[in-house]
């Protein structure tokens, strides 16, 4: 069995998780809204039109942060479209996705809705078809009480108190020659500070993201987030990165190598930020919003045959495998190690939509990489751990590969201490141990592995169960050090903590 070690010192800390680093994404695309959380007349669905199901399975996950309502879409969007009575509301011609867009959910929709789910709006304004005119309008619509001529709209439309959305994204990949409205970083740049401006002299108190790369791929990767930052830097809170990964070539070893490609991504935007920063002589720092990440390949044939011009279409409807979970679980590893700048990531989507919840006409099921996601959530919240890993590795196309990917997350208040980690190796086990001795008292509460023996196991409605949990009873401290066996091909979750013995 392959060996590997996990060191940490409770003292050497990389920083306190921000919970909107669990976040997800929503945008009006394929089954997402209409079908996903969304299907008025569905025995499923309360009286609003939400699906129970779904909310159940979102609040599983503790989602906090829900961005919305694009993606792509968001760069054609006129959000008048979406708010007043619904027998009024356009149906409209979609260029991003090619489809039919019916306009019965919008941003009031999309508010009580969040509410319903237990979670924070990121929402994004339109700088690609629209700009400055159009973010002005749309935070008076929701951040000011009344009195001006979109507070009383929203008013009119049955929403007295203003919804306070703190966090707004400034466009949407506006780098990418696909998007509505693509622009050269200097306009962009230009048009974002302009935005942000506007923005924060209606509402001083929220906080901004300015559109980074659509992935690490792109040309103008570098010199477009320099450009964007040297004229926006003052107005913006963070700058956004995205990423999905996929395995076409049915490479496993490489695919789950992925990750390190993701850690290249963050390590080189921080970089960047820090040197506008010193060109600046600025006080501020620029810290990251990661908010598209994900696998996405499996739908890719598929959504070439279908047809243009229809609502709600099954669209990017990736059915996940084992496989995919580890490199998801390997990907909320690296945010978590990189917890110090990057305060917001959301998977990339939430519901049918290259996403952990399906759903039919008939019900709402767990992908694979529901997991993960799910656990990192739940259990993922307190301080980050600089987690030092001495693994076995393979040579991949991104280098050198560990086999273990590890990170731990303790929680002092509660005295609980978690223990992320992948082992990559889809043939073998490995032996992990981990000096605990400066956690003289904890035991383990529980350890969850997924693993599988089939990489490419699915969970479908018929059998959702296929890819789950369950308990390894395989690790022990002795002596105050943790040893532990990962099955192959696994992500696990370390549980720790003091256990409390009665009367105490
Ligand atoms: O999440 C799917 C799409 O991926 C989004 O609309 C876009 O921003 C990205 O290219």
């Amino acid at each position: 069995m392959k060996e590997a070690r996990i060191s940490i010192d409770r003292d050497y800390t990389v920083a306190e998780t921000d919970p909107r680093i669990y976040g997800s994404f929503i945008e009006h695309l394929g089954r997402a809204v209409y079908g996903g959380i969304y299907q008025p007349g569905s025995p499923l669905s309360d009286e609003r039109g939400f699906r129970r199901d779904v909310l159940e399975l979102i609040r599983e996950a503790r989602v906090p942060l829900v961005r919305y309502p694009g993606g792509n879409f968001v760069s054609g969007y006129h959000w008048e479209d979406g708010v007043g009575p619904k027998e009024k509301r356009p149906s409209r011609l979609e260029p991003a996705w090619s489809v039919i867009e019916s306009n019965q959910f919008g941003l009031n929709e999309f508010m009580e809705w969040c509410r319903a789910a237990g979670t924070e709006p990121m929402m994004a304004v339109n700088l690609g078809t629209r700009g400055v005119e159009d973010a002005k309008n749309i935070i008076e619509y929701c951040n000011i009480e009344k009195g001006s001529y979109y507070s009383d709209l929203r008013r009119a439309h049955g929403v007295k108190a203003p919804h306070n959305i703190r966090l707004w994204c400034l466009g949407n990949e506006m780098d990418g020659p696909w998007q509505m409205g693509h622009k050269t970083a200097d306009e962009y740049g230009r048009t974002a500070e302009e935005a942000g401006r506007i923005m924060r002299m209606v509402d001083p108190d929220i906080e901004l993201v300015a559109c980074g790369s659509s992935s690490l791929a792109m040309p103008t990767f570098g010199s477009w987030e320099e450009t964007v930052l040297e004229h926006c830097y003052d107005q913006v809170d963070y700058l956004s990165l995205h990423t999905y990964y996929g395995n076409p070539e049915d490479n496993t070893p490489d695919f789950l190598a992925s990750s390190l490609a993701m850690d290249d991504f963050i390590r080189s935007v921080v970089s960047i930020c820090d040197c506008v920063k010193a060109k600046k002589r600025s006080k501020k720092q620029i810290n990251l919003s990661f908010d598209e990440w994900n696998v996405w390949y499996h739908s890719n044939e598929e959504d070439k045959k279908l047809e243009r011009w229809i609502q709600a279409p099954h669209q990017l409807e990736d059915i996940y495998n084992h496989e995919d979970a580890l490199l998801v679980g390997s990907m909320l590893i690296t945010l978590l190690r990189h917890a110090d700048r990057v305060k917001i990531a959301c998977l990339a989507q939430l519901v049918n939509v290259i996403a952990p919840i399906m759903t039919s006409d008939t019900g709402a099921w767990r992908q694979t990489i529901f997991y993960p996601y799910m656990h990192a959530s739940v259990y993922g919240r307190g301080t980050v751990l600089n987690t030092v890993v001495k693994s076995p590795s393979y040579e991949s196309v991104y280098g050198d590969a560990p086999y273990l990917d590890a990170v731990a997350v303790a929680d002092g208040e509660r005295e609980t201490l978690t223990i992320f980690a992948v082992n990559k190796d889809m043939a073998e086990e490995l032996s992990v141990t981990c000096d605990l001795r400066q956690y003289a008292g904890y035991e383990i509460l529980e350890h969850l592995e997924l693993t599988h023996t089939d990489r490419k196991a699915v969970n479908t409605q018929a059998a959702p169960d296929a890819v789950k949990p369950s308990a390894n009873s395989r690790s022990r401290i002795d002596a105050g050090r943790l040893t532990a066996v990962l099955s192959a091909g696994s992500w696990n979750v370390i549980r720790l903590g003091r256990v409390k013995t009665a009367g105490k």
